[in-house]
């Protein structure tokens, strides 16, 4: 029945809560690798508990990644009942991605089912050294990336390592040194080994992950079997994150 599924489901959030030693844990049922809408339900999922951690207080600010997880997150979005205030920005400048997959795509669609705020990160993947220098002490950029460090709320995705370097057009180089390395997991422009330790990085303007231990709420979308071993990874160096995943990867981490 329905009920036992649910039951079912939160006992299960609560033995994967412990074995990754994380905050908070929330399992949609479900396989996003095999059932697309799996993943529009971690994107409800993602919306409840993030209008949750709200501040009523202050200024929320959120610092939000691209990919396909978080396109559905801001796909799902939704005004915020209690009208508290809310303004969006990428967390990261670009990675990489095609323009529907890129932070600030996610960000602008977001906040406007959010009805709310948000600022962009206009600054190209590839310029010489010299134009970056100048363009990060461009006062609108700044601003940005000011807000970024200030951010209360960040919501990112995980990928896998090798799916994201070739989704990213990485270099031949590159593949090669992941593969060396042992990368097995992906978030924000940082490649991580099994150990979650970090073996490569994207250099890129915003967040760094030193940051995400100043930030109140860090909030992780990641589902399906596949990216299993990749969430694991990334826990390991970052505990202290609300879990949102799927029946697909919690089965499959809690049998590992
Ligand atoms: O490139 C942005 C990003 O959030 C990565 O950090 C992450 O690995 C990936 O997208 C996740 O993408 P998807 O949700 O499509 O698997």
């Amino acid at each position: 029945s329905v009920m036992a599924e649910l039951a079912g489901i939160s006992d299960m959030a609560k033995a994967l809560k412990e074995k990754l030693g994380v905050r908070d844990v929330v399992i949609v049922p479900g396989d996003s690798d095999q059932t697309f809408w799996v993943q529009r339900d971690m994107g409800r999922a993602t919306v409840a508990r993030l209008k949750r951690e709200l501040s009523s207080s202050v200024h929320n600010t959120i610092a939000v990644t691209g990919g396909t997880t978080m396109a559905s997150v801001a796909a799902m979005m939704s005004p915020d009942k209690e009208n508290r205030p809310m303004t969006f920005v990428p967390a990261r400048g670009g990675l990489g991605e095609t323009l529907e997959l890129q932070a600030n795509t996610v960000c602008s669609r977001m906040a406007s089912r959010a009805q709310s705020d948000y600022h962009l990160l206009h600054i190209p993947d590839m310029v010489s050294k010299e134009t970056f220098v100048k363009m990060v002490e461009e006062p609108s950029i700044k601003n940005v990336l000011q807000m970024i460090k200030d951010a209360s709320i960040v919501v990112h995705g995980i990928g896998e390592a090798k799916t994201m370097a070739k989704r990213r057009r990485a270099s031949a180089e590159l593949l090669e040194q992941l593969e060396q390395e042992h990368a097995v997991a992906e978030a924000f422009g940082y490649y991580f080994d099994r150990d979650g330790k970090i073996v490569h990085r994207v250099k890129t303007v915003g967040l760094q992950l030193d940051d995400l231990k100043q930030v109140e709420h860090v909030i992780v979308v990641a589902g399906g079997h596949s990216k299993a071993e990749a969430i694991n990874a990334y826990v390991k160096q970052s505990p202290d994150i609300i879990l949102i995943t799927d029946e697909g990867a919690a089965t499959t981490i809690l049998k590992g």
